[in-house]
């Protein structure tokens, strides 16, 4: 199975940028499944219902969201009625919505994409790692379901890596999403589960995190509630991960960056 996961949409120029792109890279790399996180779709906080619509019609099979789920409130009623979109499993109990979702895709293979969220910080949630390792329990990789993505939605590296190495094997891909800035440490874990701490953004890196720079730099100098945040509406590029995994064990024989447009070095997987 090959699997595209495309990391945090920021505003309008990462919204554009990734409905151009997300047909082309489907096409291009033979993708069956195409995971998108948008929880900074909408002016860089949190995802209108339209906008999900927008990313599901590009070819998104599961959107993800994070801390910034509920920064559009029209998406609480959006989520209840749209299993492909997910939000954290370890929110709080009631929560709207699911923190995983089990697909069907072409030719009846049958996927799992859960999304967590870290602690470290982040709001004190319930535990991402028991969380995680009770959706798991539902599911055998390489049997019941032929693919299993995670997304690690955390600040910190450390305890990203921490949750990798703790389902590794379990699960065909860990990603981070939440930094926004595509980490070089992608790779095969000793248990065969595909690992990259953070996808990094799909917006203008001409930024802080895909704000403008110019508010967001004088907020760190002065201390003081000032300008609202705006995202950068340069050119985006488009940042992720190709995956391919083996469809009898689920688990990963490659691991490549992907990145298109915009500022940072070009990365596509030969397919
Ligand atoms: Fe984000
Ligand atoms: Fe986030």
């Amino acid at each position: 199975m090959r699997i595209l996961f495309i990391g945090d949409v920021v505003g309008r120029c990462g919204r554009e940028a990734v409905a151009t792109a997300l047909p082309k890279l489907r096409d291009a790399l033979r993708i069956d499944l195409a995971v998108v996180n948008a929880e900074n779709a909408s002016h860089g906080f949190g995802l209108a219902p339209d906008m999900a619509a927008a990313l599901f019609a590009a070819g998104a099979d599961v959107i993800t969201l994070g801390n910034h789920a509920w920064d559009r409130k029209e998406l609480i009623p959006y989520i209840a009625e749209t299993p492909r979109l997910i939000r954290p499993l370890n929110f709080p109990p009631g929560t709207p919505g699911a923190g995983s979702i089990l697909i069907e895709l072409a030719n009846r293979r049958r996927a799992v994409v859960l999304q967590a969220m870290g602690r470290l910080y982040l709001d004190a949630l319930d535990c991402p790692f028991r969380g995680t390792t009770v959706e798991l329990s539902k599911y055998k990789l390489g049997a019941s379901v032929a693919a299993i993505v995670a997304d690690f939605h955390a600040e910190a590296s450390s305890e990203k890596m921490a949750y990798a190495h703790s389902f590794d094997g379990q699960v065909s891909l860990v990603v981070g999403t939440h930094t926004h800035c595509p980490s070089a440490d992608h790779q095969i874990l000793p248990g065969g589960t595909a690992f990259q701490s953070d996808a990094g953004m799909s917006g203008d890196y001409d930024s802080v995190i895909g704000m403008e720079k110019t508010v967001a730099v004088r907020r760190f100098w002065t201390k003081m509630p000032g300008e609202k945040l705006n995202p950068a509406e340069g050119e985006a590029t488009v940042c992720g991960l190709f995956v391919a995994t083996d469809d009898t064990t689920g688990l990963a024989v490659r691991v490549e960056p992907v990145r298109l447009g915009g500022r940072l070095s070009p990365a596509m997987p030969v397919v």
